[in-house]
């Protein structure tokens, strides 16, 4: 039986050669096949007696045995060349320096609320909140605007139903936090409002920044030192003055426009004045004990004026080009 030794030996030697699974499994055949030499040894025993067949025949299959494990073995040892293989050809350097990922940051309008809000805190003031779909009484009504008011027209309001507004200004949010609150109160409410209006210096939605201070003793003069020492800080021109300008507004009385020294004129920031007596009423706040201050102002105003944006369009058109300045 050494010529069943014989074919082991040249099967695994034979299959240690191959370098492709095609031909390996080609000369699989030789040994294993129809044609095979182990098949025809295994076609031979019934020449045998049957006193002989029963061992040669466990011979035979024992090297059958060893033949399709050292063909196994070959088509594990290529298969795990391939993938060899192919890891290094898709392998990562890691070592490369990264191509860096695009930073998200602020919009300039953002990063213009959260300065004023900062700064506003440092005086002592809290941020308070309100909806931006007001109730008619809220954003009209209890502001001392009354029904046939021009400022209720459908003109310059965006009307969800002949009750509810998209606000137009940030004023409603005094009445929600009085309402809740009893004096002394210091608050500042930033926010988004709507008005039908669009132009290179009006957008339908913009934002104010509303100031409310009611205790015992306060006058237009902390109104005027808190709005100034607010812009020279803000603006970082220690210099920079305020001057009221008589105005009307139907929740305030005196009322005024808040002007601010720029480049050697004057420029309108906003507009201020004292808690009307009836929008202290309509909260329940005796308005023989206490007085307040109001203002409000155009939080995009204050973003181009220092920034140097023209036209205010460029904050909403999400350009890339122009937001990236800002960060
Ligand atoms: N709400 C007013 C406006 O939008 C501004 C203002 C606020 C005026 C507070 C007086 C007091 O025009």
């Amino acid at each position: 039986m050494h010529e069943l030794q014989d074919i082991l030996e040249q099967a695994q030697q034979q299959f240690a050669a191959m370098n492709d699974e095609a031909e390996l499994e080609q000369a699989k055949a030789k040994y294993l096949g129809k044609e095979g030499s182990l098949t025809q040894l295994l076609k031979g025993l019934g020449k045998l007696s049957a006193a002989e067949r029963p061992a040669a025949g466990a011979r035979i299959n024992q090297v059958k045995q060893g033949i399709e494990a050292a063909l196994q073995q070959r088509r594990d040892a290529l298969a795990q060349q391939k993938l060899a293989q192919k890891l290094a050809a898709e392998s990562l350097d890691v070592t490369l320096p990264g191509r860096g990922l695009g930073m998200g940051g602020l919009h300039p309008v953002t990063r213009t609320l959260q300065r004023i809000e900062q700064l506003f805190h440092s005086l002592g003031f809290a941020t308070a909140d309100g909806p931006e779909i007001e109730h008619d009484f809220y954003n009209f009504t209890a502001l001392n605007i009354p029904e046939n008011h021009p400022a209720r027209a459908m003109h310059d309001t965006f009307y969800l139903d002949p009750q509810h507004v998209l606000r137009t200004h940030t004023s409603p949010v005094q009445v929600h936090y009085m309402e809740e609150n009893t004096p002394p109160l210091k608050i500042i409410s930033p926010g988004r409002v709507y008005r039908v209006d669009s132009d290179a210096t009006h957008s339908p939605m913009f934002h104010q920044v509303e100031g409310l201070w009611v205790d015992q003793d306060i006058s237009f003069a902390n109104l005027k030192g808190v709005v100034q020492d607010f812009l020279q800080r803000f603006f970082e021109q220690y210099d920079l003055q305020v001057r009221f300008r008589p105005s009307f507004f139907p929740f305030t009385e005196p009322s005024a426009e808040m002007d601010m020294s720029w480049k050697g004129g004057w420029l309108e920031i906003g507009g201020c004045g004292m808690v009307h007596p009836n929008v202290l009423k309509h909260v329940n706040i005796d308005s023989e004990k206490y007085l307040g201050f109001a203002f409000g102002l155009g939080v995009e105003r204050l973003a181009m004026l220092r920034y140097g944006v023209n036209d205010l369009r460029l904050f909403y058109e999400s350009d890339l080009r122009f937001l990236k300045q800002f960060n």
